[in-house]
């Protein structure tokens, strides 16, 4: 296969990562996380500041940050900050609610999207995020971007949360989600912006394997 970069954007719980799993292990490419280097910057923030304030500035320091992500046969993801594991500690409560800071930061986010390019050059990808097909790389050899009602995405997470045995209010869990869709779309650098040129898969009344072998035919397509 030649070398190809697959770009998938879209609100959270769209089935973005879940999805982007199952191609890139199914067709031998690695799959990348964006969405998991802003929750390590917020972690990392986390234990040497003990609080994200709005007037958190990036460092010198941070930049030297020496972040890999690695992707497992298993279509699971290893996160590390120079060398430490933190894939599970980065899924805590806690970055959820600071992150927003952190993923404004337009530092952040040119430091994010270097360590993302120089990944891609090395391999082929599918790389999971807001901004993947419009900013990170506008000239993407495919760029999907998938949807689904806000009813539909809550469901989604609820049932989540209850397979972990945690009880939610689905009213809660919406209302997040729509908080979630306007901080992404508002964002001053990299919002969440439908590409023109993507393939639109609304995936609100699709399973998972009808998603994953629509964006397969895809990728045959340009291979
Ligand atoms: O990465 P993103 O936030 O876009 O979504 P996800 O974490 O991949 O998916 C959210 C949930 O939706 C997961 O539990 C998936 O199993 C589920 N899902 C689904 O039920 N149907 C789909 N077509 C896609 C995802
Ligand atoms: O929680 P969820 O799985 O939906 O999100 P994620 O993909 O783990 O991303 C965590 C946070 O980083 C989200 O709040 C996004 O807004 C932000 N993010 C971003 O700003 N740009 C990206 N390319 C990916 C994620």
């Amino acid at each position: 296969m030649r070398h190809i970069v697959v770009a998938v954007d879209g609100p959270a719980g769209s089935g973005k990562s879940s999805v982007s799993r199952r191609v890139a292990a199914e067709m031998g490419l690695k799959y990348i996380d964006s969405g998991a280097l802003y929750r390590s910057i917020t972690w990392q923030v986390l234990q040497s500041e003990g609080v994200v304030t709005p007037e958190f500035a990036f460092s010198a320091g941070m930049a030297g940050m020496d972040i890999t992500q690695e992707f497992l046969p298993d279509g699971t993801s290893r996160t590390r900050i120079n060398g430490n594991d933190v894939s599970l500690l980065i899924r805590d409560e806690a970055i959820a609610r600071n992150i927003g800071i952190i993923s404004d930061n337009r530092d952040v986010r040119e430091f994010v999207n270097g360590l993302l390019r120089k990944w891609a050059r090395k391999e082929s990808v599918i790389m999971d995020g807001r901004d993947i097909g419009t900013v990170v790389f506008p000239d993407a050899d495919l760029k999907i971007y998938l949807d689904a009602s806000a009813d539909v995405r809550a469901a989604r997470r609820v049932k989540e949360y209850r397979e972990l045995g945690k009880d939610v209010d689905e009213n809660v869990i919406k209302k997040q989600i729509i908080l979630r869709d306007e901080q992404d779309r508002e964002r001053p650098f990299g919002a969440l912006v439908r590409a023109d040129e993507a393939v639109y898969i609304d995936t609100s009344h699709m399973t998972m394997d009808q998603v994953v072998e629509r964006i397969k035919d895809c990728i045959r397509a340009i291979v």
